[in-house]
């Protein structure tokens, strides 16, 4: 039981890497707030989990809804002493063709979110002296990608706030880490064409897309006191695509 009645928050965890990580973190000992705006999947699975976890129908986007989700979770659960924030979209397009709407969009969600999620719990970790705080970057906030001008911004950007918050928030007691995910089976990468998922195996040194599990599993080591000195670190888990 390696996260024993510790409290976390995961976002976007009603689908795909975060799903994985509710349950994983779970199975270790832990009580889990999953915050989503699938309200539907998110009540489905937390009628299905049990009482350990609770479900908070939030758009991370927002600073009001985030706000008052954070202050619901110490109210249901006492504390926070985990925040995973994992929610993220793709609206993929090259340069040239990319919308305004989709470039906004996509900073809305996968930066804003990040930074009012981490800002609203802060304070709740600073005062109990301890907390984990790990966002979701991927390989493609390190290298860039084709067609993800949006979303690469937006991961990099996230190594970039971790970095500081580590500096920040160290000598508060908090770790302050990111984990680059690669190619990972998903809803987000499904929707892509099946000769393009061939060809991303076939760069993989493992020879395979990520699974959500293994994905889970950093956050979990991440999370967990076998990381206390760990901070500031960007864990690629992306089966040696990129080097
Ligand atoms: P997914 O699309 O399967 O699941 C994302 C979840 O986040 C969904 O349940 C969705 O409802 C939720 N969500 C999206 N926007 C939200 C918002 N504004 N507020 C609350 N919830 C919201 O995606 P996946 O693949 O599980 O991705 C999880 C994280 O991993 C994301 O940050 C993604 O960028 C990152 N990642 C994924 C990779 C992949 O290959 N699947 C590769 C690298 C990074």
């Amino acid at each position: 039981m390696r996260l024993e009645n510790k409290v976390a928050i995961i976002t976007g965890g009603a689908g795909g890497i975060g799903y994985a990580a509710v349950k994983r973190f779970l199975e270790e000992g832990a009580k889990v707030a999953v915050v989503d705006y699938d309200k539907e999947q998110g009540e489905k699975l937390a009628a299905d989990l049990g009482e350990n976890v609770a479900f908070f129908a939030v758009d991370v986007s927002k600073l009001a809804e985030v706000k008052q989700m954070v202050e619901q979770v110490v109210a249901h659960f006492g504390t926070i002493d985990i925040l995973v924030n994992n929610a993220g979209i793709t609206r993929d397009a090259t340069l040239v063709k990319m919308s305004e709407e989709d470039f906004d969009k996509v900073i809305q969600i996968n930066l804003n979110g990040v930074y009012y999620c981490t800002q609203a719990v802060a304070p709740h970790m600073i005062a109990q002296g301890s907390g984990k705080i790990i966002s979701t970057s991927s390989v493609s906030g390190v290298y860039g990608n084709f067609g993800q001008t949006n979303y690469a911004a937006t991961k990099a950007a996230i190594i970039g706030m971790t970095k500081t918050w580590a500096k920040e928030l160290g000598r508060k007691g908090i770790n302050v880490n990111a984990v680059a995910p690669g190619f990972t089976a998903t809803p987000m990468v499904e929707k892509m064409p099946e000769k393009v998922l061939q060809q991303m195996e076939g760069i993989t040194s493992l020879q395979r897309l990520g699974k959500p599990e293994d994905i889970a599993n950093a956050y979990l080591f991440l999370a967990s006191d076998e990381a206390s000195y760990i901070t500031g670190h960007v864990l690629q888990v992306d089966g040696g695509i990129m080097m």
